[in-house]
């Protein structure tokens, strides 16, 4: 399928990704107001299961006639084993969504098959081969040894989404507020979205009362290196989208670091030391990261 006059799909960055009910209208439509990076329509488990008939229907309609702005519209469809999963794809690929959100994305396999479906519907529909983009949720042991195949099955697999209660129930891990317990497969999700140049989404926090808890969940997200983390509630966006966004502190010393290097490149020097810190070119491309960053959020020209 990836061969001929195929376009690698164009997703946003995404810094918080709220998650709406699919078949609450009213969410959806306030969901599309609130100015967050990213939105998924939802079929999965925030649907109750004699719901999902009337989900699909109003996500297909909420895509044609809904001004989502900026936000990226993402639908979550239902995972491939419950037989839910080619009728959902079925019922929102008309309404063209920017990516598809696959849950229990286990193996290549399921990656394969929701290209596959998707591919036949964009030759049906007359879209462009390659518009619409694959997010694969993991959330279980098996997803994480086969991260490798999982993010080479298609070009259109364009980030990772951490799902920590499912993986924390699939493992037997007891859940602890710092999340240790979870460190390793946070670690290991955003090595791989790295290693395939694509967008990292970390977990959910279900307390959307307790910001303060949201806060040290999302520095942390972040300073693993998460490029987002998904959400709940309209209560997190705001802490969320701040905690992805570099400082003013951050961008002023990341600007200092290249002006210093360019600087001493010049006078053929790779090392040299700011404010008692040696500065070589790690540290360089780090700054060069936070700067790209501070230009998507337009905080920089
Ligand atoms: N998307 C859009 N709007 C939302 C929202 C969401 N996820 N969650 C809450 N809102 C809206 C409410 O409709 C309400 O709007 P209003 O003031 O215009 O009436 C406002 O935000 C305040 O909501 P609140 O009363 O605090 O919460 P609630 O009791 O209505 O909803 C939840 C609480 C948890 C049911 C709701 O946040 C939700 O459905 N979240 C998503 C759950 C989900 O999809 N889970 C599966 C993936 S983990
Ligand atoms: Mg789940």
């Amino acid at each position: 399928m990836a061969g001929y006059n195929f376009n690698v799909p164009e997703l946003e960055d995404i810094r918080a990704l709220l998650y709406v009910p699919g078949n609450d209208q009213k969410k959806i439509a306030k969901a599309a107001s609130l100015m967050v990076d990213g939105i998924i329509l939802d079929l999965e488990d925030g649907v109750a299961d004699n719901r999902k008939d009337e989900a699909r229907v109003t996500i297909a309609e909420a895509l044609r006639t809904i001004d989502f702005g900026n936000s990226e519209r993402l639908v979550r469809i239902n995972p491939f084993y419950t037989g839910r999963a080619e009728r959902d794809l079925q019922a929102v690929m008309p309404s063209k969504p920017d990516a598809i959100v696959v849950p229990k994305a286990n193996s290549a396999e399921i990656i394969l098959e929701t290209d596959r479906i998707i591919s036949a519907a964009e030759l049906a529909l007359g879209l462009n081969s390659g518009s619409i983009a694959i997010i694969a949720l993991i959330e279980s042991a098996k997803a994480f040894v086969n991260l490798p195949s999982i993010c080479s099955a298609s070009p259109r697999v364009q980030g990772l989404i951490f799902g920590a209660e499912d993986l924390a129930a699939d493992v037997g891990v007891t859940r602890t507020p710092f999340a240790l317990e979870l460190l390793y497969a946070r670690s290991t999700l955003v090595m791989h979205a790295t290693a395939f140049g694509m967008q990292a989404i970390d977990m959910v926090q279900t307390n959307f009362i307790n910001l303060e808890l949201l806060e040290t969940e999302s520095r942390q997200g972040a300073e693993l290196g998460f490029s987002g983390k998904q959400i709940i509630h309209p209560a997190q966006i705001e802490i969320v989208h701040a905690a992805y966004t570099p400082s003013p502190e951050s961008i002023e010393r990341a600007q200092k670091i290249l002006e210093g290097a360019q600087k001493t490149q010049a006078d053929g020097r790779g090392a040299y030391s700011l404010d008692g810190e040696m500065v070589d070119l790690p540290v360089v491309k780090r700054a060069e990261t936070i700067l790209s960053r501070a230009r998507a959020a337009g905080l920089i020209p």
